[in-house]
């Protein structure tokens, strides 16, 4: 595989491997378009290293179309869940020509060596616990609005920012 420009894979201090910056990105830049494959839901594959491409909408019959999924096959597959991070990603999906593509976005200056994260805003019900180590850190990889449903094994690994929303819900339930 050709190593995509201006990135490395590495170890990395968050997890496993990471995607790090060789050369300088400015806020607002394209860090890099990534290659996968195609998958819907209900295929057997393994999720780990793919982002979902649509929003499943009812058909005109009420059936739910399936989740599609994109299984990272180059560096991208590497980079990192943060609770701050430095680029988000994005997606887009055409139907008609079954393509999918996804790139990366700095959201402020990266310098060279910086590792690549974005933030994975998983679901509630696939949250991980989260080793980003920054200070706005969740404590479990999940998405913000989602922490009042934090699976009970990893009620304990809230962060306290964050414990009030959590309180309030548990109180409500
Ligand atoms: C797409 S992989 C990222 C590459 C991963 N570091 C590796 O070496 O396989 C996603 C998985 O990496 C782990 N991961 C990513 N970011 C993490 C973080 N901030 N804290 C803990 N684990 C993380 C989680 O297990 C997650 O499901
Ligand atoms: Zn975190």
């Amino acid at each position: 595989m050709p190593a995509l420009d201006g990135l490395k894979v590495v170890k990395s201090s968050i997890h496993g491997y990471g995607l790090v910056a060789l050369r300088p990105f400015q806020a607002g830049d394209i860090i890099v378009y990534g290659d996968g494959v195609l998958y819907s839901e209900d295929d057997d594959f393994d999720d780990t290293y793919s982002l979902l491409l649509n929003f499943p909408e009812e058909d005109e019959d009420g059936n739910l179309e399936p989740q599609l999924l994109f299984d990272l096959t180059d560096q991208t597959r590497w980079i990192n869940h943060s609770c701050e991070p430095n680029a988000e990603v994005d997606t887009s999906w055409e139907p008609k020509t079954s393509t999918a593509r996804c790139w990366w976005i700095a959201l402020r200056d990266i310098a060279a060596g910086e590792e690549l994260t974005y933030d994975y805003a998983f679901s509630a019900e696939v949250s991980e616990p989260c080793a980003c180590g920054s200070d706005k850190c969740r404590g479990v990889i999940i998405d913000e609005h989602e922490i009042d449903q934090v699976p009970a094994r990893y009620r304990h690994l809230v962060r306290p920012r964050y414990r009030k929303r959590l309180d309030k819900a548990r109180r409500g339930a």
